[in-house]
């Protein structure tokens, strides 16, 4: 688990599609600032592997321009040439071996220079397409394979797999050049500091974890709302794959185990693997088309408006196929069939184009019982809301008197804000996951098992929306709404209502 002593291994770390979008606005920025903190030696080289032609000043040029769009912090000129002197490029094609092995004995000779151990991370950020050939290549040029004691580890960026079969055919390819402990299969909603604080929030306080249950838990709800649509090149990947596979196979799964998991029995990364797996297998199948039409909602949006501008239907976005009946919003009633969870509803709910960006869980506790204040007035339910996008933190909704002679009860909010209360800004995910991965700790990432038993669930579900002969409808919702009128009829029919965040 996460602890304040790492940082600072050295290592060589291998970026497969190191001139991509990711690279560049994702773990450059995260690399610059791990090595700000102190948390990135001096030592660790970051190799830069893709196929255009570029100098290593050309290739560090682009990476600072973009850097310094996106910095979470004031760009310091002077500290980026200290950083950039760690980073270099090796042009080569993904499926050339040769440039494989001239990488495998370019890392050797710098090693042998500079007297470093010869620890390797290979961090895939390529296209899926390229996962299993990238996998199969570092195999056959012997990169994957330790001679002198040093560690060999690799990250997989998402998606993995696009369905069952096609994820064990990928756990398959890795488990053919890498162990499953080197392994580290990325879910970067884990990194985030709330996603970790919601562990610590339940097996660190006694007042949470002893409520933690169908006893006194009426409902749960997972919000993740983007408020963008199509970005740039993105729509012929998204249409293939539509909100359900994109979003819920992993961030709101992942989300929802750790919700709902028991108290492990240390914070290993197996032990809390372990916990989350089975709260996978105990989800109650959606595998019927009475159990889909009764607990999911798909939905696409059309043209509306966000934040005041007009904003084209999906079907009218870049590289969108004008017919498309791919869903960009799921809505989902989910059962943790548990002793702790029986009967639990829990709601997922994801969509492209909603009102505003947020990611939030929200826990619903149960009503008192109504002899008190409750006779003339509603009194409205506690509800801790974790929230994770935009703004960290996390605020508990409690019924109080409103000041004055009578005895009029209104809900007000206790909150807990991450940066003014720690005054300092919460770390990007992937700054938390690089350093996790150089010190070996694999608590945060997804295990071969888990990516599995998601993609079951995903499965069986979209078996039943696939048959036409199911009729299952696609619903519509006006961009920058909070979804369709149908998810509010999938909720309202257990008498519950989605938060209005
Ligand atoms: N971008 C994000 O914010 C984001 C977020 C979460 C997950 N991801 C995941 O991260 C991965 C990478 O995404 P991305 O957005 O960075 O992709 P991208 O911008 O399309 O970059 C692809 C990279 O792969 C290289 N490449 C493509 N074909 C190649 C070949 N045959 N040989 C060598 N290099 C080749 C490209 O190099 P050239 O420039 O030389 O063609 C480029 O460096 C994907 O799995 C994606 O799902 C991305």
């Amino acid at each position: 688990m996460p602890n304040s002593s790492k940082g600072n291994q050295i290592c060589t770390l291998v970026i497969f599609g190191a001139t991509g979008d990711l690279t560049h606005r994702k773990l450059i920025p995260a690399l610059y600032h791990l090595k700000l903190e102190g948390l990135l030696s001096s030592k660790v080289q970051i190799i830069g592997f893709a196929r255009q032609s570029k100098t290593d000043a050309e290739f560090r040029t682009g990476l600072k321009a973009a850097h310094k769009e996106v910095s979470r912090t004031l760009y310091d000129e002077e500290f980026w040439q200290v950083f950039d002197k760690q980073i270099s490029y090796h042009q080569s094609n993904f499926d050339d071996l040769e440039g494989y092995k001239s990488l495998e004995a370019k890392l050797q000779a710098y090693e042998k220079e500079n007297n470093t151990p010869s620890n390797r991370l290979y961090y895939i950020a390529s296209s899926p397409s390229f996962f299993g050939p990238i996998l199969d290549f570092l195999k056959q040029s012997g990169a994957n394979n330790s001679v002198d004691g040093g560690w060999r580890r690799v990250i997989i960026e998402k998606p993995f797999g696009t369905d069952y079969d096609s994820a064990c055919k990928l756990n398959q390819a890795v488990a053919g050049s890498f162990e499953e402990a080197d392994t580290y299969r990325i879910d970067h909603y884990l990194g985030k500091e709330t996603a970790q604080n919601i562990m610590v929030l339940r097996f660190a306080n006694t007042i949470y974890e002893s409520l933690w249950n169908n006893r006194y838990i009426d409902q749960i709800q997972i919000t993740v709302a983007e408020d963008l649509g199509m970005e740039a090149g993105r729509g012929a990947y998204y249409d293939q794959a539509g909100a359900l596979k994109d979003m819920v196979q992993n961030h709101l799964l992942q989300l929802l185990t750790l919700v709902a998991m028991e108290s492990p029995v240390d914070l290993s990364a197996d032990a809390v693997r372990d916990e989350k797996v089975k709260v996978l297998r105990s989800l109650q199948r959606l595998d019927t088309p009475e159990k889909v039409k009764k607990n999911t909602v798909r939905a696409q949006y059309a043209q509306g408006s966000v934040k005041g501008e007009a904003v084209p239907a999906y079907v009218d976005e870049d590289r969108v196929p004008k017919d498309s009946k791919t869903e960009t919003y799921v809505s989902l009633r989910l059962f943790v069939d548990n002793w702790r969870w029986k009967g639990v509803p829990f709601y997922l709910r994801v969509g492209k184009r909603m009102a505003k960006k947020s990611a939030q869980i929200s826990i619903f506790f149960k009503q008192v019982p109504s002899v008190l204040f409750n006779e003339n007035q509603k009194l409205a339910e506690n509800v801790l809301m974790i929230k994770m996008q935009p703004d960290e933190g996390v605020a508990m909704k409690l019924m109080s008197k409103v000041p004055g002679s009578s005895f009029e009860l209104k809900p007000v909010d206790m909150n807990f804000d991450y940066e003014t209360t720690f005054a300092k800004q919460s770390a990007e995910a992937y700054e938390r996951l690089l350093l996790d991965t150089m010190s070996g700790d694999a608590t945060l990432f997804i295990r071969k098992d888990e990516v599995e038993e998601a993609w079951k669930f995903i499965d069986d579900l979209t078996a039943v929306w696939k048959e036409e002969s199911n009729d299952i409808d696609l619903a519509v919702y006006e961009a920058g709404s909070w979804g369709p009128a149908e998810a509010d009829a999938l909720i309202s029919k257990m008498r519950h209502q989605w938060l209005e965040i």
